[in-house]
């Protein structure tokens, strides 16, 4: 985790070939809903096939196979969040596959459940994800999805499966985020 004195953004921004944030430095709001949702709930992935789409950090794919998932695909577009979920899963003992790139684009994967922490921050990014998820759940695809409820998240096609209160980004330590819940694609 990044700390104010890590000097972890300098660097990330140090190379220039490279201008994202380091958005795999932090557990978001929406994936630390997720990881505890799996932890209440392991049968969600036990022996199932995940994909972990925008995974960050790693943290809600390394929840995924400490909850008895027989396999998972971390994905991101960031190279450096791709490195950090790998040295993460490592870290925690646990064996993750990662992909670089971005899937939204192409057909479901042949996976059982589809998990997506934090990936509505944004509203143009919320408009690119939404049809492929929707493509996934329509495929079968168990897909849930964790947010702190930020303006983008498409609510009306989403159930409310559990609410938990959690730190958000930026808010420090004693700022939980109203709202932090998980939600099924419906
Ligand atoms: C707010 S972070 C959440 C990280 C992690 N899931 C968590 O909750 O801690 C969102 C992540 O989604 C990634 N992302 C953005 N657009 C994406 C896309 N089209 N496909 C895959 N990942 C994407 C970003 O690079 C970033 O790592």
């Amino acid at each position: 985790m990044a700390t104010p004195k890590s000097g972890l953004y300098r660097l990330a921004m140090a190379d220039d070939s490279d201008m994202a944030p380091p958005y795999w430095a932090y557990p978001w709001a929406g994936g630390t809903v997720l990881a505890h949702y799996l932890f209440d709930h392991p049968e969600t992935v036990t022996d199932k096939h995940v994909v972990d789409l925008g995974t960050g950090s790693g943290l809600v794919a390394i929840v995924a196979m400490k909850c008895g998932a027989s396999r998972v695909l971390a994905v991101d577009i960031d190279a450096k969040a791709i490195v950090a979920a790998q040295l993460n899963a490592q870290a925690n003992n646990v064996m993750i596959e990662t992909r670089l790139g971005d899937i939204t684009g192409d057909s479901p994967p042949a996976v059982d459940v589809l998990l997506a922490g934090d990936i509505f921050y944004d509203e143009a990014l919320a408009e690119h994800v939404l049809p492929f998820l929707q493509r996934c759940s329509t495929a079968g695809i168990d897909v849930l999805i964790g947010d702190p409820g930020r303006a983008p998240l498409p609510s009306g096609s989403l159930v409310r499966i559990a609410d938990y209160s959690v730190p958000d980004f930026g808010g420090g330590i004693r700022n939980m985020a109203a709202n932090s819940a998980v939600y099924r694609l419906s």
